[in-house]
């Protein structure tokens, strides 16, 4: 056992321990590769399996999952397989491979190879090596240790860029991850492709898959900086600038996401990375900013949230800065709102009074219903049709202002507005 195998997570033993006997037995060369191998000299927590076999890597996966209760999906045309087991536990099967790229920005042609082949495909050097399952065996042919100690990210080839754009925002992103340093080369070939327009040229929904892990960050922000200074983000909109009031949004992003969290309003899982997204987007018109949810084929709810936000009128922002407001208005402006725009809207304006209504909305008016039911009215001789929509609507407002507290109150005041009816 090498100190490395040692570092790694206690959860994946068993795993791993199963993966070792098949390997014995099948007599296969098989390695734990990238990322994972990356973070366990780094001595960061990674519990993403990456795995290569020099061989038939679904085979190995299917093997594998027998012996589990997971989902395989197999990914022919790749040689790769993904094993779920569970939300925390993913492991990606591959058949070392050797990649052509026809051309530029385009998926590679894949063809079978050796480890080696398999490791001088990958984008940095920190992240193509590998550690051999039967000898515990650490394999860097190209100084990725080194580079870790150096604190440097370095591109394998030149062309690698241009191959791949979405490696330029890898770059950017484990750079800022890790405190490392794009070396001076590789930021050279870097700039190269920015020049010609490589990241313009990538299909966009690669460039929101992407972008999506770099909002998903620790630290966004300080990515998204690296970008803007190198970059820019015309690549996701020629409209679009990010001035620095944008970058004071993203440090209040992670306040108010920390907030939100601790205060447990929480109802339902949440995507942060959307309200970074929004604040992006920030200086762009509602027009624009539908073109960029279009062009990277964002999912219908998440364009929703984002579109959402701008389209809150300004009516509503003003009376949320008011002084005194009644909870009906506040439960009316924020009810039909996600909790992305709810806490974006609170990233953006520094009102006191939106603050404290927004505060109050969570705490208590969120999700406030009426006690009685349409058996209720039924029970009291109305006919079911859309006026039972009204006077619900109506006794929520009431229950908000607290001019009701009851079952009985209300029924009470539905009595009186039948009366005042009829
Ligand atoms: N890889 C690559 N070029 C890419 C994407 C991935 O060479 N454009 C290789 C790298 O060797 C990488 C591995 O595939 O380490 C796995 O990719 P991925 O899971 O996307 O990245 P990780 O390095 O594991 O990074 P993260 O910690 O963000 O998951």
């Amino acid at each position: 056992m090498t100190k490395l195998f040692k570092k790694i997570p206690e959860e994946l033993n068993i795993y791993i321990l199963n993966m070792r006997q098949i390997t014995r037995r099948s007599n296969l060369s098989v390695y734990f590769v990238g990322g994972f191998v990356r973070d366990l000299i780094l001595g960061v927590k990674n519990l993403d399996l990456d795995i290569v076999v020099e061989g038939d890597g679904i085979k190995f996966a299917n093997d594998f999952a027998g012996l589990f209760m997971g989902k395989v999906t197999e990914h022919k045309n790749f040689g790769t397989a993904t094993f779920v087991l569970n939300e925390f536990l993913k492991i990606d099967f591959s058949s070392a491979r050797r990649e052509i790229y026809p051309k530029p920005a385009q998926l590679p042609i894949v063809s079978p190879g050796s480890l080696r082949d398999d490791l001088l495909r990958r984008d940095f050097t920190i992240n193509a090596m590998a550690i051999s399952l039967s000898t515990s065996r650490l394999i860097d042919y190209f100084d990725g240790v080194n580079d870790l100690r150096l604190k440097k990210i370095r591109v394998l080839h030149p062309l690698s860029f241009i191959d791949d754009p979405t490696r330029i925002l890898r770059a950017i992103r484990f750079e800022q991850r890790y405190g490392l340093k794009i070396e001076h080369k590789t930021l050279m070939f870097l700039k190269e492709a920015l020049d010609l327009k490589m990241l313009e040229k990538l299909h966009p929904h690669r460039l929101r898959d992407d972008l999506i892990i770099i909002l998903k960050e620790n630290n966004p922000d300080r990515v998204l900086k690296r970008i803007q200074k190198l970059a820019g983000f015309k690549f996701i909109h020629p409209a679009l600038k990010v001035p620095a009031k944008t970058f004071s949004l993203f440090k209040s992003i992670k306040k108010e996401i920390n907030w939100f969290k601790a205060g447990c309003f929480e109802r339902r899982s949440m995507d942060y990375w959307i309200i970074y997204l929004m604040a992006l987007l920030d200086s762009l018109d509602l027009n624009c900013v539908k073109k960029v949810c279009e062009k990277l084929g964002l999912r219908k709810g998440e364009t929703k949230r984002i579109l959402a936000y701008k389209q809150i009128s300004k009516k509503s922002i003003s009376d949320l800065s008011s002084s005194s407001l009644k909870p009906s208005r506040i439960f009316a402006i924020l009810e039909p709102l996600s909790y992305e725009v709810i806490l974006m809207l609170k990233v953006k304006y520094s009102n006191r009074n939106l603050k404290r209504h927004i505060l109050e909305f969570l705490e208590i008016y969120n999700g406030m219903r009426v006690f009685v039911s349409g058996d209720d009215l039924h029970g009291m001789g109305l006919k079911p049709g859309p006026s039972y929509q009204k006077i619900f609507a109506q006794v929520l407002n009431a229950k908000l202002n607290s001019k009701v507290r009851t079952k009985e109150e209300e029924l009470a005041l539905i009595k009186s507005l039948v009366k005042k009816r009829s």
